[in-house]
């Protein structure tokens, strides 16, 4: 820790000077994680809690699209990215373009998008969802068929939880898709007795061989409340680290993939963000209003 002290140290210090808080995903480093953020939970989590901060800056230990959804939130605040360019396989995977041609494809066909998805695109959707709560948005639209955009896995793993139809997009996250049946049944016998927990945006083969399949946050919970003796996270390496910490008692497997955006947070990008205020995150108004109707629909739920 001490090779983190002095922008640790500085970090503290500035959030005083001024005001400001920082919101960190789950997937950042322990010493973000753990030592700097104020707040920290999974996509759903940050999104709730971004609207309840209170101070005049934020900084968003993420990626973009998280970035931009604490702004559609707190459109007074001065929200900042350290690193624009981190970016998300799932949010390139699709423009307003495309979901416009996915309307006229299918017309009267409610979309659905994950958050995971740049502001111009929520602002062609009806409503966002996160892994957390993905199912119960799509049922409660109360309509036979959605659209649900990008995540090709995510959408395919809430179809086998629910009769409603959905029509999927071909987005995949490039950390999860790479997890597979074989990974697990291997991790089974090298570690026998061990508890498989997988995020939904893995291929729904690794979510029909898990023992349990929910967000960052869920997979925390999981582990909190049931304890099991060894446990694998099969998501982003970061997750083990910082849920490991808070229990000492259970063994970590950690064979994991690490996800380049979340990476390019760091706390020196971090300190400087506080100290040069940047990179201020703006989104065109007009984009704005209707992304954040997409946003706030969920909200509601
Ligand atoms: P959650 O934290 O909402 O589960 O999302 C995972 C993710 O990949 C975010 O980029
Ligand atoms: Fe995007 Fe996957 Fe990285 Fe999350 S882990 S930011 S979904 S690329």
């Amino acid at each position: 820790w001490s090779a983190f002290s002095d922008d640790i140290d500085a970090i503290l210090a500035l959030k005083r000077e001024r005001n400001a808080v920082i919101l960190a995903h789950n997937y950042q480093t322990p010493e973000i994680f753990h030592c700097v953020a104020d707040i920290v939970g999974d996509s759903l989590a940050l999104a709730r809690e971004a609207m309840t901060v209170d101070a005049d800056v934020i900084v968003l230990a993420g990626v973009h699209f998280m970035a931009e959804t604490t702004k559609l939130l707190n459109p007074a605040k001065t929200v900042l990215l350290p690193d624009v360019s981190a970016g998300c396989s799932l949010a390139d995977s699709i423009t307003p373009a495309d979901v416009r041609l996915l309307r006229e494809r299918y017309p009267g066909v409610p979309v659905v998008t994950y958050v995971n998805t740049c502001a111009s695109v929520k602002a062609e959707a009806d409503i966002c969802c996160t892994s957390g709560n993905a199912r119960a948005v799509v049922e409660s639209l109360g309509v036979p068929c959605v659209i649900m955009i990008p995540d090709e896995y995510l959408a395919k793993n809430v179809a086998a939880q629910t009769d409603v139809e959905i029509i999927a997009w071909k987005g995949h996250c490039e950390v999860h898709e790479r997890f597979t049946p074989a990974d697990i049944r291997e991790l089974r016998e090298a570690h026998p007795g061990i508890t498989v927990l997988a995020h939904p945006e893995c291929p729904p083969n690794v979510v029909a061989e898990a023992d349990f399949a929910g967000s960052t946050a869920a997979m925390s919970d999981y582990v909190g409340r049931n304890k099991p003796s060894r446990v694998v996270l099969m998501t982003e390496c970061s997750m083990s680290d910082n849920v490991a910490v808070e229990h000492p008692e259970v063994e970590f497997i950690r064979p994991c993939n690490l996800c380049p955006h979340m990476k390019r947070i760091t706390l020196a990008n971090i300190r400087t963000a506080l100290e040069q205020n940047r990179h201020v995150v703006t989104i065109d108004p007009q984009i704005a209003d209707r992304a954040r109707q997409s946003v706030e629909r969920m909200l509601a739920i």
